[in-house]
């Protein structure tokens, strides 16, 4: 990634994505238990993997939540009015589509300004998005939306969408900040769209995080990839089994990362030997599932109000549409 992309508006440049990997890194291979932050997983294979597994038959969440936008997003056109449509972690923002088709149609549209840390996922969707939709200005934002929300654009009459069920991917310690601190760039009125999967049977919810082909194992230890090469470290990839379980007590899906052996790594940029003890596991994701009740005080905490909830028929996945109080 360069300064001078011409797509994209760089806030993350690849230098300061791997210092921020060399920290949690260090901080994560030496506590116990053994911990990485999930956003290390969207290198360009990684966001490729994404992708395979949205088109998997196990992988319920991206069809279900694709359904709701078919139904809605004429409504939600109706409902905000916006000018401005914002994608946090928008990767190939291909449901995104029915929400710029219904803006576009209900002729208030502008401009759409997609964010995401993954700045090859980024691109190729905005130089996709431009032919698609000549007339808009769109305006891809290569950042982090934990750290850099003040890059959002300040139009007014914005809609940020949050889909995917990406809002699952935090603990509950780290959404409550991140739902404030959002609340926070918002002027009263305008508009939060947020995709979130349902708690549902484990018997449903461990295939879509242990698929059959085996595409989620490969995203899962792609991120030692990513270690190897950006921090010189020497995982061998092959020793690690990927482990996908329900936590009935958290509500949430934990994929691991299981070492099959006694093993030391070295991590080389960071003078860091790492021991793994045969069977040791270390997290690398959690994927919570919520409750309507749950979700709304959240958001309601946070400074929205709640305003509309949808479902699938099969009550998979929700997406919930709230105004900043
Ligand atoms: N919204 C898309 C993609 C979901 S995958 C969908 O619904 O299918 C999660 C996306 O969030 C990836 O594109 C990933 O690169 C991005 N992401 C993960 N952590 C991020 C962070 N901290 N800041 C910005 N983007 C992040
Ligand atoms: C991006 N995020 C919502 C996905 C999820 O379902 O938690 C990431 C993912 N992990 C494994 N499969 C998909």
């Amino acid at each position: 990634m360069t300064l001078h992309d011409p797509d994209l508006d760089v806030y993350l440049l690849d230098a300061d994505l791997t210092a921020a990997l060399r920290a949690d890194a260090r901080a994560g291979l030496t506590a116990t238990p053994k911990t990485l932050p999930p956003k290390y997983f969207y290198d360009a294979r990684g966001s490729e993997l994404f992708e395979e597994i949205t088109r998997l038959p196990e992988y319920y969440p991206t069809r279900a939540e694709r359904s709701i936008l078919a139904d809605r997003a004429s409504s939600i056109a109706r409902i905000t009015g916006a000018k401005t449509l914002v994608e946090l972690g928008s990767g190939s923002s291909e449901k995104t589509r029915l929400l710029l088709d219904a803006l576009r149609d209900a002729g208030t549209l502008g401009s759409f300004a997609p964010l995401d840390v993954s700045a090859s996922a980024l691109r190729d969707a905005v130089r996709t998005l431009r032919t698609a939709y000549p007339d808009l200005h769109i305006h891809g934002i290569v950042a982090d939306f934990v750290n850099h929300l003040e890059t959002l654009p300040d139009t007014g009459d914005r809609l940020v969408a949050f889909l995917g069920g990406t809002i699952g991917n935090f603990t509950p310690a780290e959404r409550a900040p991140f739902l404030a601190a959002l609340r926070a760039r918002l002027n009263p009125g305008e508009w939060f769209l947020l995709g979130a999967d349902l708690v549902k049977s484990p018997s449903v919810l461990v295939p879509a995080y242990d698929d059959a082909a085996g595409v989620t194992a490969e995203f899962n230890r792609n991120v030692l990839h990513v270690l190897n090469r950006t921090l010189d470290a020497d995982f061998d990839v092959a020793a690690f089994e990927h482990v996908a379980l329900w936590d009935p007590a958290n509500e949430w899906i934990e994929m691991r990362l299981r070492s099959t052996t006694a093993q030391q790594v070295h991590v080389a940029a960071l003078d860091l030997t790492v021991t793994f003890a045969a069977g040791e596991e270390l997290r690398t994701e959690v994927s919570a599932k919520f409750h309507q009740s749950g979700l709304t005080a959240e958001l309601t905490a946070a400074g929205f109000s709640v305003r509309h909830w949808w479902t699938d028929p099969a009550q998979r996945f929700a997406l919930t549409l709230a105004t900043a109080a």
